[in-house]
């Protein structure tokens, strides 16, 4: 049994996530996406030993890291990736913006779901690209793709490629095979290249299976970029390593080749040792993670029932989506939550203006810590 109990002191200059604020010491930091878990002990002492050798010269991933990675794939979602298919970055970011530097010319549209990771608009906006906007429908407490629209914004903007969240922050949503062969169905109808970031991938709850976008079909795969890393399931986002797996072997050397003209290409030791070793001998600490996220997640959405704010159910990551319009005033509902209860959240509008109203709460913490939090919240005026 791995610990997931103990509270770790973060409080430790540089640490964004506990990042003082001026006048509040009692801060719950509840908002950017890492956890407060020490990560598995495997890729610690990995790490450990590649600093006590003491060498970092330069590095390549070699034949055991592309095994280690194409065996998760195989064993976590029957995913079959050939070792030629895969480049490795310096994070999912970074590999967005060397598919949309492909796939798509400046002034192009590009695709977004809102809401979703606010950094898909900015990557879009900020590298000359225009995002067409399309917004997510609250289904009966979940997000669903609203097709009509997407094939009317498709012919609208004339969009050129697709920046899909999947499974999606901060919705939670596990997408299904039906949900992705429509949404791929019209990409293929309109030659929109599709560019997937699946970094939430391991992260699924109530048993839920997560299927890469390449499944859908060789058809989709040919069109696809997709983005995956260890570093969210594992709690190592500061090692900075991610994975572009492209199917189609003349987009994989336009992308590989942009990659190493912006130099942010490949990765350093230390990403590729704690990459081996997660996803060598991480199973069982991610299932044990997953259950333990599954009841801090149970747990909120019970104790906030009375409170006025909404959650919405994720089927996966350890993020909750929660609408928090009753606290909607001259202050977003994450500012009145941080100066009146001390919890800092994400900001909805980080996600979309159609977030504005919302927070986003991470509960991969200990559970005395979302206890303290939920007290603090159900003591709060409506
Ligand atoms: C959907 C999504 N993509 C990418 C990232 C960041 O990835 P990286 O740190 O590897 O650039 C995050 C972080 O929260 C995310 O939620």
């Amino acid at each position: 049994m791995y610990d997931f109990d103990t509270v770790i002191n973060r409080n430790v200059p540089g640490d964004i996530k506990y990042e003082k604020i001026e006048g509040i010491d009692d801060l719950i930091p509840m908002w950017v996406a890492d956890m407060d878990f020490r990560c598995l002990p495997e890729v610690r002492d990995a790490l450990v030993k590649v600093a006590e050798e003491g060498i970092f010269g330069y590095y390549d991933p070699d034949d055991a890291y592309f095994d280690a990675v194409t065996g998760w794939f195989r064993r976590r979602y029957g995913w079959e990736v050939k070792t030629s298919e895969i480049i490795p970055v310096p994070g999912v970011v970074a590999g967005i913006v060397h598919a949309l530097n492909v796939l798509t010319q400046p002034g192009d549209h590009v695709l977004i779901f809102q809401p979703v990771y606010g950094q898909f608009e900015r990557c879009v906006k900020w590298n000359g690209r225009i995002p067409t906007i399309c917004e997510l429908k609250n289904v009966n407490g979940r997000y669903e793709v609203d097709l009509f629209e997407l094939e009317k914004k498709i012919r609208e903007d004339g969009v050129k490629m697709l920046l899909w969240c999947s499974p999606h922050n901060p919705g939670g949503r596990v997408w299904t095979m039906e949900e992705l062969k429509a949404v791929t169905d019209l990409c293929m109808k309109y030659d929109v290249k599709i560019v997937s970031d699946e970094i939430h991938a391991d992260l699924t709850l109530s048993g839920r299976k997560h299927i890469p976008i390449a499944k859908v079909s060789e058809e989709v795969a040919q069109n696809a970029v997709i983005l995956t890393s260890p570093t969210k399931s594992f709690n190592m986002a500061g090692i900075q390593a991610a994975n572009i797996v492209v199917p189609n072997a003349k987009l994989r050397k336009e992308i590989d080749r942009r990659s190493f003209a912006s130099g942010l290409f490949g990765l350093n030791k230390m990403g590729i040792t704690a990459t081996k070793a997660a996803y060598t001998y991480g199973e069982m600490w991610l299932n044990e993670l997953l259950a333990y996220v599954e009841e801090n997640v149970a747990l909120v959405s019970c104790e906030l029932k009375d409170t006025g704010l909404s959650v919405m159910q994720p089927e996966g990551t350890y993020l909750i989506w929660i609408d928090g319009s009753v606290y909607a005033g001259k202050m977003s509902p994450a500012k009145v939550l941080l100066e009146t209860a001390h919890i800092r959240v994400s900001e909805g509008i980080f996600f979309g203006q159609c977030g504005k109203d919302y927070i986003r709460m991470n509960v991969a913490c200990p559970r005395s810590i979302v206890k303290k939090a939920l007290e603090r919240i159900k003591k709060m005026p409506e």
